[in-house]
């Protein structure tokens, strides 16, 4: 499996509607599922699901993780696009905010999202979603998109779903 996912090929950037972009997922997940089957390394882990995610959501220009690193400090950790912040405290910006609650941030509009940490100022939108192992925050995923409205509702919940079952228990 060295050749990545097969996707129709998009140019980066490119925003498709909320169907084909669930549809694409759905193509993608199977997949995804398929490479990372019997890795345990959870950098080998991390990496490799950023790389093939970065793939499948063509309209995110940072898609990656931020690792937990001290009771309330996130260090950046594998990932595709531009450099991104190398440490977020839980306190700040839509990482911090999932960090925190534990729960999906679906962020349409990032100006309107108070304390948003602006790593690249060409972001308008932002999908993070908690990494649970053992009922311990390990990590959250984040992508981020330079279209308002970059992601939906339907493709956190499919993140959360791939994320528990690679990184934690059902229901972690
Ligand atoms: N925008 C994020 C910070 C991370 S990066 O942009 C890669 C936030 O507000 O949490």
């Amino acid at each position: 499996m060295s050749e990545g996912i097969a996707l129709p090929p998009l140019p980066r950037g490119t925003l498709l509607d909320e169907a084909a972009r669930v549809a694409r997922l759905h193509e993608a997940l199977p997949q995804i599922r398929a490479v990372l089957a019997g890795e345990t390394d959870e950098v080998a882990l991390q990496a490799t699901m950023a790389c093939l995610l970065w793939e499948t959501f063509a309209q995110a220009n940072w898609c990656g993780f931020y690792r937990r690193v001290g009771d309330s400090t996130l260090a950046v950790g594998p990932y595709q696009g531009a450099m991104g912040c190398l440490r977020i405290d839980f306190a700040r910006g839509v990482c911090g905010a999932c960090a925190r609650t534990r729960e999906v941030q679906l962020v349409p509009d990032v100006r309107a999202f108070p304390g948003h940490i602006a790593c690249d100022d060409r972001t308008r939108s932002e999908l993070v979603v908690p990494v649970v192992t053992r009922g311990v925050l390990a990590a959250v995923l984040d992508l981020d998109s330079p279209h308002p409205a970059g992601f939906s509702r339907a493709e956190g919940d499919a993140l959360l779903g791939l994320v528990r079952e690679v990184f934690g228990e059902p229901g972690g």
